[in-house]
């Protein structure tokens, strides 16, 4: 048995957040020891409720999911009911979560965690907004040394952004919170939409969740055909980007993805730019790489190892 890696995901479920959390929670390389909640696609109180209806989805209703920071370090929440629905969960039919949100801040049990963890030991995966990340950095930087990698969906370079011409959402809600990120000297490995525009997510492929005959290929199908009406809509793809589930193919099967070490600064001034994610792609200033930049992915292999993983839920 391969020795399984610790993660915590950050999370503002949110459909692709969902199938995120349902895809590590189907793979044994991963030990999910908690959720951490965040606004973004929705407020943060629909976050919550959405992890925990994921989470028991899943069969897992044994996975602390806490609630953590409703609304960005310095600026005003930002949410994309437009895209998620009212509900940040659109599509299917849910009852109410069974389980209970845990106590405990998200931020609080982040440090509590991390300073009774071994150095490196655990992998954070932040695929909404960083706000809970930064706090927790903020609070207490001992933390930092605790971290692994730090392996987040979030920002846009060669493909621009998507809520801005600039900006990707989960970097442009929280530009501040991601500049402590970008600056803790924690490793980090960045799926942006360089790479999650290169895995577009068909009808066809999402049948074959619908063909499983499972609770989770049903509500997969039905989130996913929700999720997809939108991107078609606007970008006229082929299919859409399923982006958060990157982050987890990328811990099982890394091989799928090809990155360059980069120095990458978030914009935090700008009105025009705010949140853009400034990547020294070419090395113009000189500066220490601070991240994994990621921005070419086997398609077939991602989709293959969503499928089969959520095959065995
Ligand atoms: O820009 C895409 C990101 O913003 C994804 O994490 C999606 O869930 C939204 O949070
Ligand atoms: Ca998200």
């Amino acid at each position: 048995m391969v020795e399984q890696k610790k993660i915590i995901i950050d999370t503002d479920p949110g459909h692709d957040d969902a199938i995120a959390i349902l895809l590590a929670l189907a793979s044994p390389e991963l030990d999910v020891i908690g959720v951490t909640c965040v606004a973004g696609n929705v407020p943060l109180h629909l976050t919550a409720r959405n992890a925990l209806l994921v989470c028991e989805l899943a069969g897992r209703p044994d996975v602390k999911v806490f609630s953590g920071c409703d609304r960005p370090m310095v600026r005003k929440l930002v949410t994309a009911e437009a895209i998620h629905g009212e509900t940040g969960l659109d599509g299917p039919q849910w009852d109410p979560p069974t389980g209970q949100l845990q106590d405990q801040h998200a931020v609080d049990w982040l440090v509590e965690t991390l300073l009774d963890a071994e150095d490196k030991e655990i992998t954070l995966c932040p695929v909404g907004p960083l706000t809970n990340i930064a706090m927790a950095l903020v609070r207490e930087p001992k933390i930092a040394s605790k971290v692994d990698q730090i392996v987040s969906m979030g920002g846009g370079y060669f493909v621009g952004g998507n809520i801005t011409p600039a900006a990707e959402f989960n970097i442009f809600v929280d530009p501040h919170a991601a500049d402590v990120v970008y600056r803790s000297g924690i490793p980090i490995v960045a799926m942006p939409l360089d790479v999650t525009h290169k895995a577009l997510m068909t009808q066809d492929w999402i049948q074959t969740l619908e063909d499983l005959g499972t609770e989770v290929g049903r509500k997969s199908s039905q989130l996913l055909s929700f999720y997809n009406r939108f991107d078609l809509e606007r970008y006229g793809m082929a299919g859409s980007p399923v982006h958060d589930p990157a982050t987890i193919a990328y811990l099982i099967e890394p091989d799928l993805y090809t990155g360059k070490e980069v120095y990458v600064e978030v914009e935090t001034r700008s009105s025009l730019t705010m949140g853009m994610t400034v990547v020294d792609y070419w090395g113009a200033r000189r500066k220490e790489p601070n991240c994994l930049w990621v921005s070419k992915v086997n398609d077939e292999g991602f989709f293959q190892l969503m499928y089969d993983r959520l095959a065995t839920l």
